[in-house]
């Protein structure tokens, strides 16, 4: 007779091959595998996906169903429509690597130059609204930003951090400084920071606040990483404080940032773990809700970052924070 431990191993290892054999069936499709690359960036509705894809709604149901089954990707409702994103991590934990691995895999493969287009026009709309969404609340950014998460939540644990990121290293650049409040921090240590943001309400906001405490060695640049790799100038360190949710490719952004660096230069990012809470997007202009730790990790590699230290936040109205560190 088994003894208990001896059935739930027999028992696990047979469920595990028909789960294994339904995550490798599921993403053993050509189509499925470059629908798997796009929702690597973002999640997207069914009619969307159809757009960058150019087939019937019903066959892309279909896909999305298997992909669904085989809890690859993850849905979420949005009044009428159904939004769907990839499924970083594995309800099966059995299964993590084999996925973290065939992701990573369908990562490096191209995507067709015509799903590259229609993809790219849907992001650009979404950025593009992201950009009038601060324009039009730059004078209610404090009181958004306290509906989730306020700077004084996070900003004293950066800050504590800073000095360590600071040594030997002496120029900065704050992507998205908001109202700017990181930026005295960051004056004080480095000998050269520069502000980027590409609402051009926001960054007057922060050199109102960097004019009114006497900041001096501030540059402020209106644009985003793309207008800052066009400059060609190198950093040591980058912050990217709470920007991440709020653009459509934030995979791009995280290499963007790798570029960006200098040799032994450090990326610090914060951003919301995911969560659930639809209404930021409205209240926020939130286009993510929130990452998986795992997924900046990703990411990250993929931008050839190494990962540094971390910490998570919980906050009392239940979203969690991400302190993230990594350097080239
Ligand atoms: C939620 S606020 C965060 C502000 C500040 N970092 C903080 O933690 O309080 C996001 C800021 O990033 C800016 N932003 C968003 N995406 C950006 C991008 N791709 N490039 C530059 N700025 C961006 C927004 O205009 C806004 O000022």
């Amino acid at each position: 007779m088994l003894s208990n431990v001896e059935f739930e191993k027999e028992s696990r290892s047979a469920t595990d091959t028909s789960a294994i054999t339904a995550l490798c069936k599921a993403a053993g499709d050509p189509l499925r595998m470059q629908i798997l690359k796009v929702l690597q960036q973002n999640a997207y509705g069914v009619l969307e996906l159809c757009g960058v894809f150019d087939i019937r709604q019903s066959a892309m149901s279909h896909h999305l169903k298997i992909l669904a089954n085989a809890s690859l990707v993850a849905t979420r409702r949005e009044g009428t429509s159904i939004f769907y994103r990839r499924n970083e991590l594995n309800p099966d934990p059995d299964l993590q690597n084999l996925q973290d691995s065939l992701f990573q895999t369908i990562d490096l493969a191209a995507l067709d130059l015509d799903y590259t287009n229609r993809l790219a026009a849907i992001n650009a709309d979404r950025s593009a609204a992201s950009v009038a969404f601060f324009n039009q609340n730059a004078d209610r950014f404090e009181q958004n930003q306290d509906l989730i998460a306020s700077w004084s939540d996070y900003g004293e644990s950066i800050e504590e951090f800073l000095p360590r990121y600071a040594t030997g290293r002496h120029s900065a650049l704050e992507i998205g400084p908001g109202y700017g409040q990181f930026l005295k921090a960051l004056a004080s240590v480095f000998d050269k920071v520069t502000a980027l943001d590409n609402s051009e309400e926001m960054l007057e906001q922060s050199i109102a606040r960097a004019s009114a405490q006497g900041l001096q060695n501030i540059e402020y640049v209106i644009g985003d990483t793309q207008q800052a790799l066009n400059q060609g100038t190198k950093y040591d360190l980058v912050s990217l404080n709470m920007v991440l949710h709020h653009n459509p490719t934030p995979a791009d952004i995280m290499s963007d940032c790798a570029k960006l660096l200098n040799k032994n230069g450090v990326l610090i990012i914060t951003d919301l773990c995911a969560h659930d809470q639809e209404w930021v997007k409205d209240s926020c202009g939130d286009i993510w809700l929130g990452f998986e730790p795992e997924a900046l990790t990703r990411w990250a590699e993929s931008a050839g970052l190494k990962e540094g230290s971390s910490l998570y936040l919980t906050q009392r109205n239940g979203f969690r924070i991400q302190l993230r560190q990594f350097s080239l």
